[in-house]
């Protein structure tokens, strides 16, 4: 099992061990209620590095709604349990006060990547991803550091941070892990009810279709609009966004004449979920 750690001083001496043989370190962070998608970014970080930290902290700064804080799952020991056979080195878990001690007055606020998709629907969202995100890297001293394609704003997010101020980690974004019927893996799948369950994969096989409509670079427009009426008729209570963007910047675009990415937010009942596919121009 790994070991678990409750302190900045304690991850940064054992770091400090692994750095002096010469071991490359990754990261990669979590809030827990680990699953295959977790567990991929593990093994490439695995593939990537000697050693493996695997962080758990239900962040409350990038919750914009206190009940879906208080509703977050928390499950250390089945987590834990979880990464037993994958060899990871560290389960670095701090508690809130661990890393907001009193006083702690500092934002890292990324512009630009943020804008607009969840950003726009989640106030503060990324301030809190983007400042706790910035913690971890420095607490951690990793060399590498991955995070999931899954949540396509909040890797541009990272990338942006770790340019932005010279964090020495190379930022790797891993592939979206789905089950057999395309949903994207989510904690938040948990809370959906059966039927419920049955319309989620709509919004990845619309994703789907949609990008390769798209792909052979028609007017976004009508696509678009399209997909949103194909999600709320598939039962879908409410669709957020559903936007093409700019692979890259995250800039809106009216066709997929560059590499392009699809991302999509809908409600099913009181559940958020979020998908996204690229658009890959012939
Ligand atoms: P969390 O939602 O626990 O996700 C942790 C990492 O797992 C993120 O990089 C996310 O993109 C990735 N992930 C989630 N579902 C995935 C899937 N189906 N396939 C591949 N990767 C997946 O994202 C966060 O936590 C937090 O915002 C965090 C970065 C830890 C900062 O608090």
């Amino acid at each position: 099992s790994p070991s678990i750690l409750r302190t900045v001083a304690e991850l940064r001496e054992r770091v400090r061990t692994w750095r002096c043989a010469g071991e490359r370190v990754a990261v990669v962070p979590t809030m827990g209620a680990l699953h295959e998608g977790h567990l991929s970014l593990v093994e490439a970080a695995k593939a990537r590095a000697e050693r493996v930290i695997v962080t758990l902290f239900v962040n409350p700064r990038q919750f914009n709604n206190a009940s879906d804080l208080a509703a977050y799952p928390r499950t250390e020991a089945d987590d834990a349990a979880k990464l037993a056979p994958l060899a990871v080195d560290v389960l670095f878990a701090p508690a809130v006060e661990e890393m907001y001690g009193s006083g702690f007055s500092t934002t890292v606020s990324v512009t630009g990547v943020s804008d607009g998709l969840c950003g726009a629907h989640r106030p503060g969202h990324f301030d809190g991803v983007a400042t706790v995100v910035s913690k971890l890297l420095l607490q951690s001293e990793a060399d590498i550091a991955c995070f999931g394609e899954k949540d396509f704003q909040q890797l541009l997010v990272v990338r942006r941070l770790a340019a932005d101020l010279n964090i020495p980690v190379e930022i790797v974004g891993c592939p979206t892990v789905r089950e057999a019927d395309n949903l994207a893996l989510s904690s938040r799948n948990m809370r959906l009810t059966t039927a419920q369950r049955r319309i989620a994969p709509a919004i990845a096989d619309v994703l789907l279709k949609s990008a390769a409509h798209l792909a052979t670079g028609g007017d976004a427009a009508s696509v678009l609009e399209a997909a949103r009426n194909a999600l709320q008729k598939a039962g879908f209570d409410r669709v957020e966004y559903f936007e093409l963007r700019d692979a890259e910047t995250l800039e809106p675009l009216q066709h997929a004449d560059r590499p392009a990415r699809l991302l999509a937010a809908a409600w099913l009942g009181e559940t958020r979920l979020i998908d996204n596919v690229p658009v890959v121009p012939p």
